[in-house]
């Protein structure tokens, strides 16, 4: 049985993802999964290895078509068929390889491919400066990160600070409202896993709607708002973090419970 998500207060969601099939050749990866997530509001999505997390997220950011169903952000409906169509929609996500180049600063990780430009007698050259200053700003007003040295290649900092600058990027676009994050403590020991939960907190309270794959359950009862169960391809419920516990949301992600409705 397929959960309907019934709204549990007032606030419309900022994604609306319904019916949402995805097929590669014989594969069934997602059976008409239905997905909300808004803004303030942290979502978990759990499920065991295969359940279709990683694609449903991959459709809400424009890496894979849907082979059937629809995205609405904000009551329209979008389509989107790249990665940059989600970005300039607001919708951004921090993959667990983090995708940041090693032998760039973080300034630079940071402006990828928005580098800032002054002119020098008409010549366009890099604002390094600025970008400098907008990143340690953007890392320690939106982040709460201070690195010991912004003029060092990202190799080698530690993977909590690489998973920051990997935030940051997505955190500086002005336009960004729908963060998505896909295991961002999976490589991270304990003090850092802290340190990204308190920071994932953070941007939920500035406002974003921001979605977290994870598989750690602590994790996931520390910080989420709601989590969304999936098993086989097919969404089995979600569930009200405050109103579940660990015990339940497993017997869901194994399938000996489908939860019928948000609770
Ligand atoms: N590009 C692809 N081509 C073919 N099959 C794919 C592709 N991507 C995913 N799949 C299949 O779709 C199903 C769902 O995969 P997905 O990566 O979404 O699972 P997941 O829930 O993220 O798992 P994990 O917890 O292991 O990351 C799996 O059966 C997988 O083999
Ligand atoms: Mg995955």
């Amino acid at each position: 049985m397929i959960a309907t998500t019934q709204q549990s207060d007032s606030s419309q969601p900022i994604v609306r993802m319904r019916g949402i099939t995805k097929r590669f050749g014989g594969v069934v990866a997602l059976d008409d999964v239905d997905l909300d997530a808004r803004a303030g509001e942290v979502l978990a999505i759990v499920g065991d290895n295969g359940a279709g997390k990683s694609t449903l997220i991959k459709i809400l950011t424009g890496v894979y078509q849907p082979t059937e169903g629809t995205i609405e952000l904000d009551g329209s409906t979008f389509s989107m068929s790249s990665h940059s169509d989600a970005i300039a929609a607001g919708v951004d996500a921090v993959y667990q390889n983090l995708a940041i180049a090693d032998h760039l600063t973080p300034a630079e990780n940071l402006f990828l491919g928005s580098e800032l430009t002054r002119s020098i007698f008409g010549v366009k050259v890099l604002d390094n400066k600025r970008m400098r200053k907008e990143a340690t700003a953007t890392l320690k007003d939106r982040l709460g990160v201070q690195l010991k040295s912004m003029d060092v290649l990202t190799e080698s900092l530690s993977g909590g600070q690489r998973q920051a600058v990997a935030i940051a990027r997505a955190v500086h676009h002005d336009n960004l409202r729908v963060l998505v994050m896909d295991e961002p403590t999976a490589a991270l020991g304990p003090q850092e896993t802290a340190r990204t939960l308190q920071l994932i907190k953070s941007l939920r309270d500035q406002g974003l709607a921001v979605i977290v794959i994870s598989h750690s359950l602590d994790d996931v009862f520390e910080i989420s708002d709601r989590i969304h169960v999936q098993r086989r391809g097919r969404c089995v419920g979600v569930v009200q973090t405050a109103h579940t516990d660990n015990e339940e949301v497993l017997s869901m992600i194994v399938g000996t419970k489908t939860i019928a409705g948000e609770h």
